[in-house]
């Protein structure tokens, strides 16, 4: 049987991650597949690969579109622009594609998908979520036969090394986000992973297959590490807990539920543990239970590793659907924000005189909030001191309307700092 032709528009470090895996000759990859073009903005660059065996084209569009490629590679990045016309242009003439866009895919999942239904290209994303960690595949066919309930994962790299390092070295988060930046483990422009929208677009993609609907990004509730501050981890530590920014897609009797924040997790949460720029997935499906997928969230090898686990699926003629199911069938089920209920976390930073702790407890008690824990910093230099306290189980919607009594008092000299302590996942067969 003829290779399947591929073209890879992208030559950063997964591209030539991948470029990598071809001309080292890897078995399963090449007894079926070509790599015959590859284009990049700048071919000048240098790529510690060697590049002349594969024909140059400087535009991915005319890559996309040329009729002797079988398979296109989109590894630029980007939900609009560029990326997108090219795997449109690659989908709408049958061709078909692999890419780790997760932008792209949370943003304009529905298209693509409709784009390969009636043309008959396949769409495959491994790599667009958890790096070298299987989660696509794994929600596509471990879980197959089982329902899902809820995905719970640490899905971006940069804020679970900087909140690793944070609490490793005691240092502040612009301090750790500044260090990142300079190793290369940080963009220059931080927003997209500290902001919470990278997690975001790869917990849109997960839901949308864990829950059989359609990718639905602007349903997600999104909060970043910004505010996460040394304090934070320190207290959080003495209280038993690890903060960590969680991404959670659930299925519950109101709808579909999404959101990604910071959280407390208590130290034996099968995410607790997941430190550095590791990536990870708990899955909660009946009648399987629960399932932990965990591994290099990003980088060349991990990634580049999961583009060719997509390429060698087309070769081999086993890939479906992109959402694991027809689009007919992709629900779009009733958004969900239900009312939120569990035990919290308080930072409040207050003027340290007499009567403040009297005043915050007695705004708490008012709203019905029964307090589980208390701990007042000793004072520094600064002219505020925090107090920190989580909550027994309550509605939250209490806990906010009592933080809003307490900074009406005017003893506070910033806005108070909420997170849910994370909730034990959904277990089974106990
Ligand atoms: N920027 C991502 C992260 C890696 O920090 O996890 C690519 O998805």
């Amino acid at each position: 049987m003829a290779k399947l032709r591929v073209g890879i528009a992208g030559l950063g470090t997964v591209g030539a991650g991948v470029v990598k895996l071809f001309a080292g000759g890897h078995a399963r990859l090449c007894d079926k597949l070509d790599l015959v073009a590859v284009s990049a903005r700048d071919r000048t660059r240098s790529r510690g690969v060697d590049l002349s065996a594969y024909r140059w084209v400087d535009d991915p569009v005319a890559l996309a579109a040329d009729p002797s490629i079988d398979i296109f590679v989109e590894l630029m990045g980007g939900a609009e622009g560029t990326a997108k016309a090219a795997v449109e242009t690659a989908l709408s003439r049958g061709a078909h594609v692999v890419t780790a866009n997760k932008a792209l895919l949370a943003l304009h999942g529905a298209r693509l998908a409709q784009l390969s239904e009636k043309h008959g290209g396949k769409l495959l994303f491994e790599a667009a979520v958890g790096g070298g960690v299987p989660m696509v595949k794994a929600l596509k066919e471990a879980v197959a036969g089982c329902r899902a309930h809820a995905v719970t994962g640490i899905l971006n790299g940069t804020c679970n090394y900087i909140l690793t390092e944070m609490e490793a070295s005691g240092r502040s988060f612009a301090d750790v986000l500044a260090e990142a930046q300079r190793l290369g483990y940080a963009e220059a422009d931080p927003t997209t992973d500290v902001g919470g929208f990278d997690a975001a677009h790869k917990l849109t993609i997960l839901s949308a297959i864990a829950f059989g609907t359609l990718p639905d990004y602007d349903h997600v509730r999104i909060e970043g590490i910004e505010r996460v501050s040394r304090t934070d981890i320190q207290m959080a530590g003495k209280l038993g807990y690890r903060i960590k920014l969680i991404a959670k897609g659930a299925l519950t009797e109101q709808g579909v539920e999404m959101h990604v924040r910071p959280a407390l997790l208590a130290l034996d949460h099968p995410l607790a543990n997941v430190n550095g720029s590791l990536n990870a997935l708990v899955v909660d499906a009946e009648p399987a239970g629960q399932l932990t997928f965990i591994g290099r969230g990003a980088g060349e090898g991990p990634t580049a590793a999961s583009v060719a686990s997509d390429l060698i699926e087309l070769a081999e003629g086993r890939a479906g659907y992109p959402f694991a199911r027809p689009l007919a069938q992709l629900a779009s089920p009733p958004r969900a924000t239900p009312a939120e209920r569990g035990r919290y976390y308080v930072r409040l930073m207050v003027i340290d005189r007499p009567g403040v702790v009297a005043a915050i407890s007695d705004r708490l008690a008012h709203e019905q909030i029964s307090i589980e824990s208390f701990l007042q910093m000793p004072a520094g230099e600064e002219p505020a001191v925090p107090i920190v306290l989580t909550t027994q189980a309550c509605a939250r919607a209490p806990v906010e309307a009592a933080l809003k009594a307490i900074q009406a008092l005017d003893v506070t000299t910033e806005a108070p700092y909420l997170m849910p302590v994370e909730q034990p996942a959904v277990r089974f067969g106990r």
